[in-house]
């Protein structure tokens, strides 16, 4: 196929829906894919009733919104990222600057802040009062002190063992109680006219995070990585599994090796089940290889990711592939979530 004919892609977590339809328009038109995934992400961060990304996004366990993105660009590995960045809605534009201006990688907290001022974004307060009223609801309950510990400690703690403990007696209730104790995220990944790869994420992190808690989501190699020679991955989910097994970075790593995509991708689900962790939860792992097949995985039922080709007039949804600790895998009818 003719490297500059490329049928452009977009492949995502179902959230992204918002953004595709401007993100396939720069495709279209021969934008870079970093040009798309950027697009298509900035969309999201700025839709207040997604409340795992950006402005309207649920805060740290004080009540503050702090936000985690990257971009990485396939054709050079360059990347980009802001870790714990407060007070600016579009993190994913930060880190493409930090990508653009410095001979870094990654900026977190104050640092990230006095860079994305210089660079002449505007400050603006992140936490909608939904969002503020749901925080208030859901730590209401785990928010009295103790004497033995700081009481933010104590309370964070709490509420997190009665997470797990409900979700280790009956996962599908928990789930559906914890709704908004989310650690979901925006990921998209593009293919461009020309080939190339990009993949740009953006998240709140898990609700109620310990402040100065990081996710995968800045982290090239845990939640994103993209590589034009062998194929790009993201993943949403509980970001502390896919930092402890480079789950982005062994999926492309695993086409390197020899692996076609799905068995990449099948791969990476198996290593999650090698994390001992009182904590283990959903992951989900989006990926292409270079020559635009894609596909989700993840390590619970139901999930679903979204994608769009050039010559699709709306994003199509899919069911993840479910993987058990067997390795036994299927692919059921999708239940919407991701
Ligand atoms: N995957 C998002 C997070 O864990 O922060």
């Amino acid at each position: 196929m003719d490297a500059e004919n490329t049928t452009p892609l977009l492949v995502a977590s179902s959230n992204a829906a918002i953004g595709f339809e401007e993100g396939m328009s720069l495709l279209r038109d021969g934008a870079p894919a970093l040009d798309a995934v950027v697009a298509v992400v900035r969309r999201v961060e700025d839709n207040p009733e997604d409340h795992t990304v950006g402005y309207g996004g649920l805060p740290n366990l004080r009540g503050e919104v702090e936000l985690d993105a990257m971009v990485m660009d396939g054709r050079t590995l360059k990347a980009g990222a802001v870790a714990a960045l407060k007070g600016f809605r579009n993190p994913v534009l930060v880190a493409r600057r930090v990508m653009e201006v410095l001979p870094h990688v990654l900026l977190a907290g104050e640092g990230a802040a006095t860079f994305a001022r210089e660079m002449g974004f505007s400050e603006s307060e992140l936490l909608t009062e939904e969002a503020r009223t749901i925080w208030k609801q859901r730590l209401e309950a785990s928010l009295a002190g103790s004497d033995e510990v700081p009481p933010e400690i104590a309370s964070y703690y709490r509420h997190m063992a009665r997470f797990v403990r409900e979700m280790t007696q009956d996962p599908e209730a928990a789930a559906s109680e914890h709704e908004t104790d989310a650690m979901d995220t925006v990921v998209v990944l593009a293919r461009d006219r020309a080939g190339n790869l990009a993949v740009a994420t953006s998240t709140s992190g898990w609700a109620w995070k310990y402040p100065g808690r990081v996710g995968d989501s800045p982290i090239p190699g845990a939640g994103g990585y993209a590589d034009n020679r062998y194929g790009a991955a993201a993943c949403t989910g509980r970001g502390e599994m896919a930092m402890r097994a480079a789950t982005a970075r062994s999926v492309v790593l695993y086409m390197k090796m020899g692996l076609p995509l799905w068995n990449a991708a099948r791969e990476a689900t198996l290593d999650l089940y090698a994390l001992e962790d009182e904590f283990a939860n959903v992951l989900t792992i989006y990926a292409t290889d270079a020559h635009g097949n894609h596909v989700g995985f993840s390590n619970r039922e139901g999930r679903t990711y979204i994608f769009q080709t050039g010559d699709m007039e709306a994003p199509d949804e899919r069911p993840c592939a479910f993987v058990r600790p067997d390795g036994s895998t299927e692919v059921r009818p999708a239940s919407g979530r991701t």
